[in-house]
């Protein structure tokens, strides 16, 4: 996609709202290290850190060296890297609704970035409830504004965008009285990891998939999130969102359209939006019946608590910490087909992978000789350890006709002599070049809110009580009683 831009060649300043947090601390300083490891930062870059808590430049540039790696420079040129990079990394506390606190930080970067036109990337790590007050005291505070039209701002922000249509509608509204929608970035990591950027590799760039990808070869589709992990110390922000909003609507969503979307015209943000879009208003809003929730009790051991004896969540929580539901696609070329998204935390394993399952074949000459034949499928692991699996048939080596389903594997890390980017790397890298194919727009926002807003709202209403499953366990009974009516089998959402 086209990478030159207008201001492309002017400093950047790098600019972490909430940069005390677990995601400032954990993904974006270290995506930073990386880029620029490589050489892929502008020549005169900033990274300024704003936050509440009170810090000093020693202790803030500490806080983010402990999470550095050094895979792109491994050796003692590490250290020269860290340094010239944490010299770039600057912190001011301030508070998120206060026009004052951006003012002041406005003076801070003018005095490090000195004078002429910069570029500057807003970056914001807060809880998704302070979005909001942030960006409207950014506003106010005229560091957003353009001194010239060689220059850019631009907003990163990340999921969960609102609670349902109503309120992300209202964010978006909100949100353009600040930042224009070409300015808007609204990150989904997962559009960031390599295998899922190679979906549309993998269906438009073979000749082989694109005829058989459809409803006629096509019987089912599984995507399949799963994490062994509880809630944790996280309890009070994931029980007012829950495992729909979390992971479902947005990360498995988004696999959903990739896995589906129609060919664009060109590879590029426009075309491929439009058609994700295109296809997400293809699928009917969720219903009811077509979902099965849970939540975690403790381990059988004892040894692991229930998702309602976690820190700060309420004993009589409702939250759904699992999720499945079957959602149908009303388009030629998927009427009929049932894709099936589950969704988890403290289950069995850590795993992200799609299931495609071919029809049976038709006429079965082998069957006389050589029992059932089972169909193709192909597996697509995201995480962990991406790989691409097809299942086919083959005969056995052998002088009797013996069949049996076989993988051909691409196993990314011994096919691939290469570092696989963080996602945060990639997404980071687009915000700066300015391609958006990336990121969600407000329209396929609010086409996937669309989905899943009206059944949120009965459960909400209705007060669904998700089925009790033990720690650790493959996933609640209910979510297996919905997979089957839909004619998945165990396998498929393991
Ligand atoms: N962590 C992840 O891996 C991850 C992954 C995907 C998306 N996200 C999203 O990224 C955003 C940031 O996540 P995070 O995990 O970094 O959040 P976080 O650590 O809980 O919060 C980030 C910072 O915001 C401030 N803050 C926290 N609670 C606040 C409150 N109630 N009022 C005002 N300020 C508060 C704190 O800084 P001060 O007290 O110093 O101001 C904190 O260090 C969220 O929208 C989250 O949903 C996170």
């Amino acid at each position: 996609m086209p990478k030159t831009e207008p201001g492309g060649d002017l400093p950047l300043s790098i600019v972490v709202v909430g940069a005390s947090g677990d995601l400032a601390q954990r993904k974006i300083y270290p995506a930073l290290f990386a880029l620029f490891c490589q050489g892929l930062l502008p020549a005169n870059f900033q990274v300024f850190g704003m936050a509440r808590s009170a810090m000093d430049q020693p202790g803030f540039r500490t806080k983010i060296e402990q999470n550095l790696t050094c895979r792109y420079v491994p050796g003692v040129s590490c250290a020269e890297f860290e340094a010239a990079f944490l010299k770039r990394c600057h912190y001011l506390a301030g508070q998120y609704s206060s026009t004052d606190s951006f003012l002041d930080l406005f003076q801070f970067m003018r005095m490090v970035e000195g004078e002429g036109p910069v570029n500057r990337l807003f970056y914001m790590a807060v809880p998704p409830t302070i979005f909001l007050e942030a960006a409207n005291a950014l506003g106010n505070s005229g560091l957003v504004a353009c001194g010239s039209s060689r220059e850019w701002s631009r907003i990163v922000v990340e999921k969960p965008f609102g609670r349902d249509r109503a309120s992300s509608d209202g964010l978006v509204r909100e949100m353009h009285k600040v930042f224009t929608e070409e300015s808007t970035y609204r990150i989904d990591h997962y559009l960031g990891k390599e295998i899922v950027q190679n979906l549309m590799v993998l269906r438009f760039a073979n000749l082989v998939f694109e005829p058989i990808w459809n409803r006629q070869f096509i019987e089912r589709v599984s995507i399949i999130w799963k994490e062994p992990q509880g809630v944790g110390q996280r309890g009070g922000y994931f029980d007012g969102f829950g495992i729909v909003r979390d992971v479902m609507q947005n990360h498995l969503l988004q696999i959903l359209a990739l896995l589906a979307m129609e060919r664009p015209a060109r590879f590029d943000a426009q075309a491929v939006r439009d058609e994700k879009v295109r296809l997400l208003r293809c699928v009917p809003p969720l219903a009811l019946a077509n979902v099965a929730t849970g939540q975690y009790g403790p381990s059988e051991s004892g040894k692991q608590r229930a998702y309602v004896e976690e820190p700060t969540v309420p004993s009589d929580s409702l939250a759904s910490t699992y999720a499945a539901a079957v959602l149908e696609i009303d388009n030629p070329r998927w009427k009929g087909v049932p894709f099936f998204l589950g969704a988890g935390k403290a289950l069995d394993s850590q795993v992200n992978e799609v299931r495609i399952r071919f029809r049976p074949v038709e006429n079965d000459i082998f069957a006389a000789s050589s029992g059932m034949l089972q169909a193709n499928e192909m597996v697509i692991r995201i995480q962990p350890d991406e790989a691409i699996e097809l299942k086919i048939m083959n005969k056995v080596p052998g002088l009797n006709m013996a069949l049996q389903h076989t993988e051909l594997d691409l196993h990314y890390k011994a096919a691939f002599d290469t570092l696989i980017p963080d996602a945060y790397e990639c997404l980071l890298m687009d915000v700066i070049e300015g391609d958006r194919s990336l990121f969600i727009r407000a329209d396929e926002l609010a086409a996937a809110w669309n989905v899943f807003s009206p059944v949120l709202n009965e459960i909400e209403t209705q007060k669904v009580v998700p089925m009790r499953y033990p720690f650790s366990c493959s996933g609640p009974e209910n979510a297996l009683g919905l997979a089957r009516k839909w004619g998945f089998s165990g396998a498929d959402m393991m």
